[in-house]
C-alpha cells in the first residue's frame, strides 16, 4: 500500500521539514491582516501538522485546517487545538464561509488521487472564490516546470530520522520515490512513499483564477523567504464588488 504521509513521513514532515511554514508565516500574517480589521476565519489547505495553523491562532484567528494525511491531521490536533482540523482531500471537502484561503508547500499541485488535474484545480479555484468573503486573499505556491530539472536524488538526515529520495520530473509531473528511516527504541523502521506532483503552466493558473474573477499576481517567495527554482506562488483576491 502506498501510503501519503503516514506514520512516519508526517512525523519527519513535521521535525525535519517544517520550517517553510515557520519562514513563511511572519509575511502571510502581514498579508492577511492588511485586508483589514475584525476576527477572521482562515482555511488552510493541506495544512500538514498545523505548524501555520499555530501561528494563525496566535495571532488571534480561527482556523480550519483540511488535509489527506490522518496523520498529519492527528499531530495538527496535538499542536494547535482550538482550531477545526478536517481529515479529506481539498477537491473534496466542503469549505467553509472563510476570510482568508492558504495552500503553502506546494499542497495544490499534489496528485494525491487519479482525478487530479486542471479539471479538479479550476473547480477548486471555483469553490475557494465562493467560500470567500468580498476582498479574501487566496495564497498559495506550486512546484512549476524545471522544479527537478530531470532526475536528483537526496538524503536528509535528522536526529531520529533518515530520508533518501529520488525525483523525477517528466512530461508535466514530478515524482518523488521517498525512503524514509526513522528510529524507534533500539530500531529504525523503514517505510516507502511514492509522491507524485501535478507541474501546472504559471499563465493556465493566472488565467484560470482571473476567468474565475479573482484578481491575481504571482510571487517569487513569501517575504524574506524565497522559492527555490521552479516554485511559484500566487496571490489572488477576490474583489469587493463581485460583477454578475
Ligand atoms: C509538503 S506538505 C506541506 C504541509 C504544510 N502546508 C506545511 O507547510 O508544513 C503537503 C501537505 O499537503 C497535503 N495534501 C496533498 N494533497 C492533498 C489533498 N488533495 N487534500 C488535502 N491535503 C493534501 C499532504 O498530506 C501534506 O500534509
Amino acid at each position: 500500500v502506498n501510503e501519503f504521509y503516514g506514520r512516519d513521513l508526517a512525523y519527519i514532515h513535521d521535525v525535519g521539514f517544517g520550517d517553510f511554514a515557520r519562514r513563511a508565516a511572519p509575511w502571510l500574517l502581514r498579508s492577511i491582516h492588511s485586508s483589514g480589521p475584525g476576527r477572521k476565519l482562515v482555511v488552510d489547505l493541506g495544512c500538514g501538522s498545523g505548524i501555520w495553523a499555530e501561528r494563525l491562532l496566535a495571532a488571534g484567528f480561527d482556523v480550519v485546517g483540511v488535509d489527506i494525511s490522518a496523520h498529519m491531521v492527528r499531530l495538527a490536533k496535538r499542536r494547535a487545538g482550538r482550531a477545526r482540523f478536517v481529515h479529506g482531500s481539498v477537491f473534496r471537502t466542503r469549505l467553509p464561509l472563510c476570510d482568508e484561503v492558504t495552500a503553502i508547500s506546494e499542497c495544490i499541485g499534489y496528485a494525491a488521487d487519479r482525478t487530479a488535474g486542471e479539471t479538479q484545480v479550476a473547480k477548486l479555484f471555483c469553490r475557494v472564490f465562493a467560500a470567500l468573503r468580498p476582498g479574501g486573499l487566496f495564497v498559495f505556491d506550486i512546484a512549476v516546470a524545471g522544479r527537478v530539472g530531470y532526475e536528483v536524488v537526496g538524503c536528509r538526515l535528522g536526529k531520529d530520522w533518515l530520508t533518501v529520495v529520488r525525483a523525477r520530473e517528466r512530461r508535466q509531473t514530478i515524482t518523488r520515490e521517498i525512503i524514509a528511516f526513522r528510529r524507534v527504541g533500539r530500531r529504525w523502521r523503514r517505510s516507502e512513499e511514492t509522491h507524485r506532483l501535478r507541474l501546472y503552466r504559471p499563465a493556465w493558473i493566472v488565467r484560470t483564477l482571473r476567468n474565475q474573477g479573482f484578481r491575481v499576481r504571482t510571487i517569487r517567495g513569501y517575504g524574506q523567504l524565497r522559492f527555490a527554482k521552479g516554485w511559484l506562488g500566487f496571490v489572488a483576491r477576490k474583489p469587493r464588488i463581485v460583477r454578475s
